[in-house]
């Protein structure tokens, strides 16, 4: 019976590795059901037999499919070539990851397309589809270091049903494409772990009809080279990224490049209906990024700036190393709001999403330090005016706890914001701007939950903040009014 079975999955093809395993577990198994009980025996049973299917998903419980079980990812190359007239994207991913567990298969999250092959460590690999999920076939031990190469092409399709956000991922443009990704849109244009838990490093290999810039996050490397009518341009991402911040924004682009006052590298990039706004982008986010860093901390990343493209999205994302604006010239404070981002969310990322106000209302708070510090209205102001035109429902709903159906809702930014001004309050000025900055410090480039923010903000005021977060973040009804320490 067994024997049948091992040879039925060699017929289905799986790879020799697997199938050499199987039988050496059955030769195992026959001498210990004949030897005497011995303590080597279950051991080495126990050691086959431990490989499992990586889950479907990474454990979030507001997205049960995002993200995928048994393996961290640690790098993604994508060279992909992209042909807006026919909207066809098409190219391979190189997903360099290292196992969490013995896998007899594991997941990535890709959503349309058609998939031409899967190799693990260069070899061909059985996989499935099925909704977004693309299954591999594989047979790798716990902590082993592997790559995976996707050769996948198709029409990417956005993702729609979002109830307050209307479409993101890829989205195709008359003349290029506005990619925006959050929550979990990057399956719409390449295979990963989507989800902000596994963060990895990126380079990008886009190729373009000859005339169109393509636009990814980092640095580029090199001068884009053109060849028979197509141009290929390399961008690296070399710090830890999420994949809902990974963008491919191609389209016709007025470019400026330079330095910020404080030194740090500037890419700036505007359709040409916004040429207007390039200079004053430019000068805005180069300048925000130098003010931001003396507030919460070096910046993380390798260059700042900013892109402004025609697609008429209303909203902006905060792109790592490049925020995107779909379809209206951004002002000083939605700027400071994406260039926050850079350090609350792009560099700390949150865990689950249910811990979103870290990034929404820290990014909140500091248009009002932006507002502040340009003598536009103290961050007090900007609280006593938030605090008194909210509405109910960001009273009835706290935002320590977003809803899956509703992620970016108004208490998450408003009343997160608010939850850290009531903070400043409380600790004071000498306790709360310290803690903002050993808050990105400690986890510069990594990964983080609420509950570490409140044990931090303990620990650096040396107060007991329970009944403040629980008020702010938690509580179904509004919080008094706080007043202000001396
Ligand atoms: N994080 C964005 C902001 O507040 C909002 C946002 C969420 C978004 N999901 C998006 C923007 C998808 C564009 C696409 O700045
Ligand atoms: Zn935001």
């Amino acid at each position: 019976m067994r024997g049948r079975q091992v040879v039925s999955m060699l017929a289905a093809g799986l790879v020799a590795a697997c199938s050499a395993s199987n039988s050496a577990t059955d030769g195992e198994r026959a001498s210990a059901e004949e030897a005497p009980l011995s303590a080597s025996a279950p051991a080495a049973a126990r050691s086959v037999s431990a490989a499992t299917a990586g889950s479907t998903g990474i454990g979030d419980p507001y997205f049960p499919g995002d993200g995928n079980g048994g393996y961290d990812a640690t790098h993604y190359g994508l060279a992909l070539a992209y042909d807006p007239k026919s909207r066809q994207l098409g190219g391979t991913a190189t997903i360099d990851a290292k196992a969490t567990q013995d896998l007899s298969q594991f997941n990535l999250d890709l959503s349309g397309f058609t998939v031409r092959s899967v190799t693990v460590n260069g070899a061909p690999a059985e996989f499935s589809r099925k909704g977004s999920e693309l299954t591999v076939r594989t047979d790798l031990k716990d902590k082993a270091a592997f790559k995976v190469e996707v050769a996948y092409a198709g029409t990417p399709q956005p993702v729609r049903e979002s109830s307050n956000l209307g479409s993101y991922g890829f989205i195709p443009t008359p003349d290029g494409s506005f990619v925006t990704c959050e929550p979990n849109g990057a399956k719409t244009w390449f295979p990963s772990n989507d989800h902000p838990a596994d963060k990895a490093t990126f380079d990008f290999t886009l190729t373009v009809p000859e005339g169109v810039t393509a636009i990814a996050n980092g640095e580029l490397a090199g001068q884009p080279k053109t060849t028979n009518g197509k141009t290929t341009f390399i961008w690296r991402e070399k710090h830890p990224m999420t994949t809902y911040l990974a963008t491919m924004t191609t389209g016709k682009f007025q470019v400026r490049t330079g330095t910020s006052p404080g030194g740090i590298p500037v890419y700036a990039a505007a359709d040409p209906r916004f040429r207007t706004s390039l200079n004053s982008l430019y000068d805005q986010s180069g300048k925000i990024t130098d003010y931001w860093a003396t507030v919460f901390g070096p910046y993380p990343f390798g260059s700042t700036g900013g892109v402004v493209d025609d697609f008429a999205a209303g909203y902006a994302l905060e792109n790592q190393t490049k925020p995107i604006y779909g379809g209206f010239e951004p002002d000083e404070g939605i700027i400071a709001h994406e260039l926050a981002h850079q350090w609350f969310g792009n560099s700390l990322s949150i865990t689950r999403w249910k811990d979103l106000w870290l990034n929404e209302g820290f990014a909140t708070y500091a248009e009002w330090l932006w507002s502040e510090h340009r003598g536009q209205g103290t961050a007090q102001q900007q609280f006593n005016d938030a605090y008194a035109g909210a509405t109910d429902a960001i009273w009835k709903y706290p935002p320590g706890e977003t809803r899956p159906n509703d992620l970016f809702n108004a208490s998450v930014y408003t009343r997160g914001g608010m939850a850290l001004h009531a903070l400043r309050l409380e600790i004071g000025d000498g306790k709360f701007f310290p803690l903002i900055k050993k808050w990105a410090a400690d986890h510069r480039y990594g990964n983080v939950t609420t509950e570490q923010f409140i044990e931090l903000a303990e620990k650096t005021s040396g107060k007991q903040l329970d009944d403040l977060f629980d008020a702010w973040l938690f509580k179904q009804r509004k919080p008094a009014k706080p007043t202000s320490v001396s």
